[in-house]
């Protein structure tokens, strides 16, 4: 697997095995806040693999399965006698107490999902600091019935009597909860106690050190060699442009390829911040035309995403030769996508690991996988919200750090059907508007995304005596925790008001503004 360490590489404190939870990231990412590094592998990682990496405690996941189901996900069986602690969670919980000799059941119309208030019956290690009667979120069908020998219970709640278990000798334990959810209000403190006081790991996976760390370790890497880099203007290209800066100077070449989907003001932005404010080059390579002639007469949402994919990644060649040769690409490859690619969700009928988000048509806009370069990816073991840290504290701004999700054939994708110079220019400028509205509102920060659509259609309006004709923009916010679900914000009347009333006044071209008030799903984000 890809996570299997590599010569030199920090190694993990926590391994998390994943038995195909929704939860399994936010295990490792809550363990990563107590400064703690954690990975995600595959449920079936075998004990010969996880000595390798010698962690100091190991968190087995949940999972939708059931333990005593056909084909259920199941553990290297030695885990147990390893030495290391281990936490089990609702699923994990369930297979330590099946496979040590314990029962589980089904659901016996007592299945718990929700908030529950957790009564302690042991405070010591595991729940030190967890308040009697916190709440804690169940999400669970069976349950433990008879607990293995050795083992007690630390808590129980009104519907489960084993909620939380231990053995204090062999340093296993279960929990029937989700600490890991932001519901459970002593979750952390769970998490802490575990990492801290029974695994004995020390917060150092700091900020600072993983700069320190992956500073040291792109030099290694490239040695005297030159990095090329497209930067796109969002938090992960630009974060790696400081990383590399500071890492490489000027063995790094930044190339922004100005497609002429971006929005109002941000290439003028994003070449000035760069090139004239940090001192970081950037190639500005003019590409707008030429996008704008590919997809002439184009309307399928499909194919404008792959004349753009296909194009970009032409540009992007011929530029890589005329400014190099380069023998390094950095990409901004998050853990998120090392996950996934690694496919450590579990299929619960097969045991299979399988990939479950499945965003391929995101990666238009991506590079091909057969590019004659070797891969600087300096980010790959970080979280997006560890990449907002890192990018932060090396000085990227907040209007870069906490900036919304941008696609990468940005607004070619907002307006539908073909796109045109006049609707580019129409929309970029009721975009703004939204934009500079929500932000007045202070209500920026507190949306996933908030922006606008062209549709090509025309109604009728009128304004002063004169009857118009025109194009409609759709007001699309959504609030979401990834982006896989997400749900329309309930923006206040005035603000929608102000956006609507700014618009048509100020926007040539445009007589209507209307709110998008889908969820996704069954809704996308995005309109194409
Ligand atoms: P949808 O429209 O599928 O979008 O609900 C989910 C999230 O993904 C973003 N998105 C993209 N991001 N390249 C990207 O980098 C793309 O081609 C792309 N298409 C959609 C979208 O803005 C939303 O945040």
């Amino acid at each position: 697997m890809s996570q299997v360490p590599i010569e030199g590489q920090r190694l993990p404190a926590i391994v998390i095995l994943d038995f195909g939870s929704q939860y399994s990231e936010l295990i490792a990412r809550r363990v990563r806040e107590t400064e703690v590094f954690s990975v995600v592998l595959g449920y079936s990682t075998s004990v010969e693999e996880l000595r390798k990496l010698s962690p100091k405690g190991i968190i087995l996941s949940g999972g939708p399965s059931s333990v005593y189901a056909d084909g259920a996900p199941l553990c290297d069986p030695q885990i147990w006698s390893m030495g290391i602690p281990v936490l089990g969670v609702c699923y994990g919980m369930q297979l330590m107490v099946q496979q040590l000799g314990g029962r589980v059941v089904a659901a016996t119309g007592k299945a718990e999902y929700g908030k529950a208030p957790l009564e302690v019956d042991d405070p010591t290690d595991l729940l030190t600091n967890v308040d009697n009667g916190s709440t804690m979120w169940m999400s669970h069908g069976d349950s433990v019935e008879a607990l293995p020998e050795g083992f007690v219970r630390l808590a129980h709640t009104a519907n489960t009597p084993e909620a939380a278990v231990a053995h204090h000798q062999r340093q296993l334990y279960g929990v029937q909860f989700h600490p890991e959810v932001v519901h459970s209000t002593c979750g952390m403190a769970m998490i802490r106690n575990f990492v801290y006081h029974i695994c004995g790991c020390e917060p150092d996976w700091t900020t600072a050190t993983f700069i320190e760390e992956a500073v040291t370790q792109i030099r290694e890497q490239v040695g005297e060699k030159r990095v090329l880099l497209a930067l796109s203007g969002g938090v992960d290209s630009s974060t790696l442009a400081f990383l590399l800066k500071k890492a490489i100077g000027d063995q790094l070449t930044c190339m922004f390829i100005d497609q002429g989907f971006m929005r109002k003001g941000e290439p003028e932005f994003l070449m000035d911040f760069f090139d004239r404010k940090f001192n970081i080059h950037v190639e500005y390579i003019k590409a707008r035309q030429r996008f704008l002639t590919k997809l002439k007469d184009v309307t399928d949402p499909e194919q404008k995403r792959k004349i753009i994919g296909t194009e970009f990644i032409r540009v992007f060649e011929e530029e890589s030769r005329r400014l190099g040769p380069f023998d390094y690409l950095a990409q901004g490859t998050l853990y998120p996508d090392v996950i996934e690619s690694a496919g450590t969700n579990v299929d619960p009928k097969t045991g299979e690991r399988v990939a479950v988000k499945i965003k391929s048509h995101h990666n238009v806009g991506g590079l091909p996988k057969d590019l004659q370069f070797k891969l600087v990816e300096p980010l790959r073991k970080l979280f997006k919200d560890e990449v907002r840290k890192v990018g932060r504290s090396l000085g990227l701004p907040e209007e870069i750090v906490r900036r919304h999700p941008f696609p990468g054939p940005g607004l070619a994708i907002r307006i539908l059907g073909e796109v045109t110079a006049e609707k580019l220019d129409c929309l970029r400028d009721a975009d703004l508007i939204v934009r500079e509205e929500v932000k007045e509102a202070g209500l920026y920060h507190d949306i996933w995304q908030a922006f606008a659509v062209l549709l090509p259609v025309r109604s009728v309006g009128v304004m002063g005596d004169k009857r118009t004709y025109a194009w409609p923009i759709v007001l699309r916010c959504v609030s979401s925790e990834d982006g896989m679900t997400a749900d329309w914000s309930r923006l206040p009347y005035d603000l929608m008001e102000t956006i609507s009333n700014r618009i048509v006044n100020e926007v040539n071209g445009v007589n209507r503004v209307v709110l998008d008030i889908t969820s996704k799903p069954p809704g996308t984000i995005e309109w194409e």
